[in-house]
């Protein structure tokens, strides 16, 4: 014989059968009219909340619902229920006697009766804090692993960079001086040679080797000037004046040009630990770079700021053609030109790097083709 025969649950004389399974079960039961007005909830539902039934039947739903879930969830949630049983299934925030806030997993039903008209509605709640606040916890790790993921990425680059740069300056300084050796003695004996022969044509094929050793002793310069910054003597410098007296210089050598000049400096602007002809050779070469950019006409705008971490930092920005995305890396490595060959020997930022770098400062470059470029170096305050 089976049970259904013998006793069914769901026939009203055996409702004390159903009462009893609510009134035991751990989740939360709540059982409410079409008004959502509660009319039923179960031991677990009224510990949870910390009410007793008198206190909290005849409230509506929304009475154990927080604020903090959105607006419209609940009309959403009624409006399911009345019109599709079983139809609302979903996350709420509710919300305790003492205000504490806790996410359930709602399911909701419509309760009809004999003649099959609706007469109510029905939830069963579960507390699903534990597992909200594992999955915000796992997605806060996810986010702290990928910030520290793209950190390692960028160290990691900058490590290549330079470890690249540091090697380069290795190979510079040993170059510099296996050429620069030879070089000095070709030079004193075409000196000789010029004072000894007399024939014209002779001279001028001197003269212009002598205009060819003095190109070369002048890369050779450049490229030991990026390898021996670690023995220069640091000082405090005032930037403004050295950066005024480096503009003009280069300005005076470039007066073809009209280039508005614009200078920003931080009224008590602190002096940075540097030695100044260093730090106006490396500044030269990005006022130059700059003008070069510049065809005819363009603006270049000079501003240094004083930044909370012991540093001040002058930024460089010209209006000039930019940088193509492609060689923005490439910039600082010696020997690393887009100009044409006898123009530029790709010395200048390299060297601007390595001087910035020595004295523990910083340089990096922003540029947009088209539109200009931005050099921001950082130098360190000057400590007595
Ligand atoms: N302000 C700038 N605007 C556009 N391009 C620049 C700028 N500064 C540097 N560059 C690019 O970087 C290259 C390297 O510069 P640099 O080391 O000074 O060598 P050089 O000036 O001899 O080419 C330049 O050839 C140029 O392509
Ligand atoms: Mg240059």
């Amino acid at each position: 014989m089976s049970l259904k025969k013998e006793i069914n649950p769901l026939e009203d004389d055996h409702l004390g059968w159903m009462a009893a399974t609510l009134e035991s079960v751990s989740d939360m039961v709540f059982i409410a009219d079409l008004e959502d007005k509660l009319i039923y909830a179960n031991p677990a539902a009224l510990k949870k909340f910390g009410y007793t039934k008198e206190e909290l039947l005849g409230k509506t739903g929304e009475h154990i619902m927080s604020p903090s879930n959105p607006k419209s969830l609940r009309v959403e949630m009624l409006k399911a229920t009345r019109e599709h049983p079983y139809a609302w299934e979903g996350e709420v925030i509710n919300i305790t006697k003492d205000g504490q806030e806790y996410y359930t997993h709602l399911r909701t039903a419509l309760v009809r009766n004999k003649r099959g008209e609706p007469i109510g509605m029905s939830g069963i709640s579960r507390d699903i804090t534990d597992r909200k606040k594992a999955q915000e916890q796992l997605e806060d790790y996810a986010r702290k692993l990928e910030q520290a993921n793209q950190e390692l990425r960028e160290m990691q680059e900058q490590l290549v960079k330079s470890e690249k740069l540091a090697a380069i300056g290795v190979l510079a300084a040993g170059l510099a001086h296996e050429i620069g050796n030879p070089l000095a003695s070709i030079s004193s004996l075409v000196q000789l040679l010029q004072r000894k022969v007399l024939d014209a044509k002779a001279q001028e094929s001197f003269q212009s080797i002598g205009t060819h050793i003095q190109r070369v002793s002048h890369i050779i310069q450049h490229v030991s000037d990026f390898t021996k910054h670690e023995q220069m003597k640091r000082m405090a410098v005032d930037l403004e004046p050295l950066i005024r007296n480096t503009l003009q210089k280069i300005c005076l050598q470039n007066n073809d040009k009209l280039v508005e000049i614009h200078t920003k400096f931080e009224s008590g602007l602190p002096r940075v630990s540097a030695e100044a002809s260093q730090l106006a050779q490396a500044f030269s070469h990005i006022f130059v770079n700059a003008l070069e950019a510049m065809d005819k006409a363009g603006k270049l705008d000079v501003d240094a700021t004083k930044l909370v971490k012991g540093m001040v930092k002058v930024s460089i920005r010209d209006t000039g053609r930019g940088i193509p995305q492609k060689y923005i890396r490439k910039v600082f490595e010696p020997f690393f030109t887009t100009k044409e060959v006898g123009k530029g020997a790709g010395l200048g930022l390299s060297v601007s790097y390595g001087i910035i770098k020595s004295f523990g400062g910083d340089i990096r470059v922003e540029s947009i083709v088209g539109k200009g470029t931005l050099f921001e170096m950082l130098l360190p305050i000057y400590e007595s």
